[in-house]
C-alpha cells in the first residue's frame, strides 16, 4: 500500500524496539519510592499469615535484620504492626500507651541497630481495642467517641516520637487528629518527627488479611458499629480531596490514600489539589488477590505486581506502601 500523504500520526514509531521504550519510559519504580510494611509478634519465631503468602510477623529480635536487609536493597522505610496478644487488649485500648508496649519497643530496636531505617509507626487503636476499632466507644456504646480518642492518639504519638519513630503515621480517620497530634509533638520538642497522614482512607473491603495479621477482625458480638462512621465511602471523591487539604493545612508532611488501586483517580486528583509529598497504601487484600490469581495460574505474578505498583505512580504516588516491597527491590537489583 503506497503510504497516505495525509498519513501523521504513527505513534508506534515509538514502540519499535526494547531501547526505545525503555528511553521514553515516562513512569519508573524503584526501591526507593518502597516502604515494606512489617508485622510483629511477641513470639519467639516468624508466624506466617495465610492470606497474606510469602508474609510473617516477625519476632523482635528478628526485625534489625529484616530492616538491614531492606537497605542492602535500596529500601529505606519500614511501617510498623504490632499483633498484639488479646490479654492485653480491652474496650479503650490502653496498651496503646504502655511505654512498655510491642510496638515501642520494635522501633526502639530498629532505630538503636538500623538508625538508617526511616520508621513509619501506625497511630491508631484497633490492634489494642478488643472490639477491633480504631478508638474508643462514646457512653451510647453507639459511636467511636472522636475528641475522646484524639486525646489517646495524641498520647501515643507522643511515646512514639519518644521511642525515636521518624514518623507518626494517623490511620484512624478522627477529625482534628492531625493538628492535635502535631501541636503536642511540638510543645514536647520533636519538631523533627513527621507526619504521615493517612488523609483519604476509605471503608474498603480489601483490608481482611490486615485484620488477620494483627488480629482485628471485627466479629459479630462486637456490636453493629461499622468503620465507615468514620472511614470514607468508597462512592466519594471531592470528600477525599476535602480530608487531604484538612490535612494539609493540619500539618500533615506527606498525605496517603489507600486503598491505592481501586481508588487511582482520587491520587490523581489529590496530586493535583497539593503540592504534598503522596503516598498510595497498596493494601493486604490488592496484594492477596494478586497472589490467589497467580497461584490458580490465571495471572502472572510478577508482571501483574510490577503493573499494579506502575501504575500507582503514574497515578501521582511518590511512596508506595506494599507487601510487594522486598519481593520488587530483589528483582530490580537482579535486573
Ligand atoms: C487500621 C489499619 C488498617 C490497615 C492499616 N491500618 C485496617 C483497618 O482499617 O481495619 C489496613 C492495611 C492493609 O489492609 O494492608 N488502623
Amino acid at each position: 500500500m503506497q503510504g497516505h500523504p495525509h498519513q501523521v500520526e504513527r505513534l508506534r514509531r515509538l514502540r519499535q524496539s526494547s531501547s526505545i521504550r525503555s528511553m521514553l519510559a515516562e513512569t519508573q519504580v524503584e526501591p526507593r519510592h518502597l516502604i515494606q510494611p512489617l508485622f510483629v509478634t511477641e513470639d519467639a519465631d516468624p508466624e506466617p499469615i495465610a492470606s497474606l503468602p510469602g508474609i510473617s510477623r516477625l519476632p523482635l529480635s528478628q526485625l534489625a535484620a529484616k530492616c538491614a536487609e531492606l537497605q542492602m536493597l535500596g529500601i529505606y522505610g519500614v511501617a510498623l504492626f504490632p499483633k498484639i496478644n488479646p490479654r492485653y487488649k480491652n474496650a479503650s485500648g490502653t496498651e496503646a500507651i504502655n511505654p512498655a508496649n510491642l510496638a515501642l519497643r520494635a522501633i526502639r530496636t530498629i532505630k538503636e541497630k538500623i538508625p538508617g531505617t526511616m520508621v513509619f509507626a501506625d497511630i491508631a487503636l484497633d490492634p489494642y481495642t478488643s472490639h477491633g476499632h480504631d478508638g474508643v466507644l462514646d457512653t451510647s456504646g453507639q459511636d467511636v467517641a472522636n475528641d475522646e480518642t484524639v486525646e489517646l492518639l495524641v498520647k501515643m504519638a507522643l511515646l512514639t516520637a519518644q521511642a525515636g519513630a521518624d514518623f507518626v503515621a494517623p490511620s484512624d480517620m478522627m477529625d482534628g487528629r492531625v493538628a492535635a497530634i502535631r501541636h503536642q509533638l511540638d510543645l514536647a520538642g520533636h519538631t523533627r518527627t513527621g507526619i504521615l497522614a493517612y488523609s483519604a482512607k476509605f471503608a474498603s473491603a480489601y483490608y481482611g488479611p490486615f485484620r488477620d495479621a494483627i488480629g482485628s477482625q471485627r466479629k459479630p458480638e462486637d456490636g453493629p458499629i461499622s468503620k465507615a462512621g468514620y472511614q470514607i465511602n468508597p462512592a466519594n471523591r471531592r470528600e477525599a480531596v476535602r480530608e487531604a487539604l484538612q490535612d494539609a493545612h493540619e500539618g500533615a508532611d506527606i498525605l496517603m490514600v489507600k486503598p491505592a488501586g481501586a481508588y487511582l483517580d482520587i491520587l490523581r486528583e489529590i496530586r493535583e489539589a497539593s503540592t504534598l509529598p503522596l503516598a498510595a497504601y497498596q493494601v493486604s487484600g490488592e496484594y492477596a488477590q494478586i497472589h490467589a490469581a497467580a497461584e490458580k495460574g490465571w495471572l502472572d505474578l510478577v508482571k501483574t505486581r510490577n503493573e499494579s505498583l506502575l501504575s500507582i505512580r503514574r497515578a501521582g504516588a511518590d511512596l508506595i506502601l506494599t507487601y510487594f516491597a522486598e519481593s520488587f527491590a530483589k528483582d530490580w537489583n537482579k535486573a
